[in-house]
């Protein structure tokens, strides 16, 4: 199943995804998440990508399109994949089809996940997420059951650098500005199904499963 997770930034795309790659055995590819761990590390490609992420910016797409490119061609991507967070531009929307035309790959969906802009400012001020392992907790909708303690590994729970208020605001504009005309290219193509995200989370996957499972009758 090769398959695109959209929406804008906290519209639970890493929450969903989490579930999606438990249940299907697909590998999750976050743009976002391939990138934190590259400047947690310090190596050249965290280094090109912080001070566009650390201000709310988009990573150039030669950049972005470069990483996905590579990741893509790796073995566990044979049986399926789940991109977050890419494409985010048209211009990486082209370079993904030429990416899958030339791996002889075709997409199964592009799910995406609609949620009001008020609520995205509330779910990224109050999220705390796992440096260990991603996951992400939200202080009100989604709280740790060991408070500031990751439920799967006892991590000390961070707050993510992007997600102070004046940072959120510019991140908002510039993916709302983004997303229209990605939303119309994947409908047209017929790829495109919306997702209410605005419903809990559980709710949320229960929608994203019953789409999925529609492939396998
Ligand atoms: P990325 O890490 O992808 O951030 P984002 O798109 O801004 O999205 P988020 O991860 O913030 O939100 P999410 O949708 O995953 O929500 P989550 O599940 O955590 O990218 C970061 C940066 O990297 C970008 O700004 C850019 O600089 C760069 N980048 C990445 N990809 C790029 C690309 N393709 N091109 C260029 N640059 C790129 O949930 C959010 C919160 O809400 C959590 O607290 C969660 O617990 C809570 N929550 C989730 N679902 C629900 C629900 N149903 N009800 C209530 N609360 C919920
Ligand atoms: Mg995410």
């Amino acid at each position: 199943m090769n398959l695109i997770l959209m929406g804008l930034p906290g519209a639970g795309k890493g929450t969903q995804a989490e579930k999606i790659v438990e249940k299907y055995h697909i590998p999750h590819i976050s743009t976002g998440d391939m990138f934190r761990a590259a400047i947690k590390n310090g190596t050249e490609l965290g280094m090109k990508a912080k001070s566009f992420m650390d201000e709310g910016a988009l990573v150039p797409d030669e950049v972005t399109v470069g990483i996905v490119r590579e990741r893509l061609s790796e073995d566990d991507c044979k049986e399926g994949f789940l991109l977050d967070g890419f494409p985010r531009t048209p211009a990486q929307a082209s370079a993904l089809e030429e990416m899958l035309d030339d791996l002889g790959r075709r997409l199964d969906h592009v799910l995406y996940i609609k949620v009001p802009k008020d609520d995205l400012f509330k779910r990224l001020t109050g999220r705390w997420i796992c440096p260990d392992c991603g996951a992400a907790y939200h202080e009100i909708y989604n709280p740790p059951k060991t408070e500031g303690k990751c439920d799967k590994d006892g991590s000390d729970l961070i707050q993510r650098e992007d997600d102070k208020p004046e940072t959120v605001d510019k991140r908002l504009e510039v993916n709302l500005e983004q997303a229209k005309p990605l939303v119309d290219f994947y409908e047209e193509k017929g790829y495109l199904r919306n997702v209410d995200g605005q419903q809990d989370i559980d709710q949320v996957f229960a929608d994203v499963d019953s789409i999925l499972q529609g492939d396998r009758t």
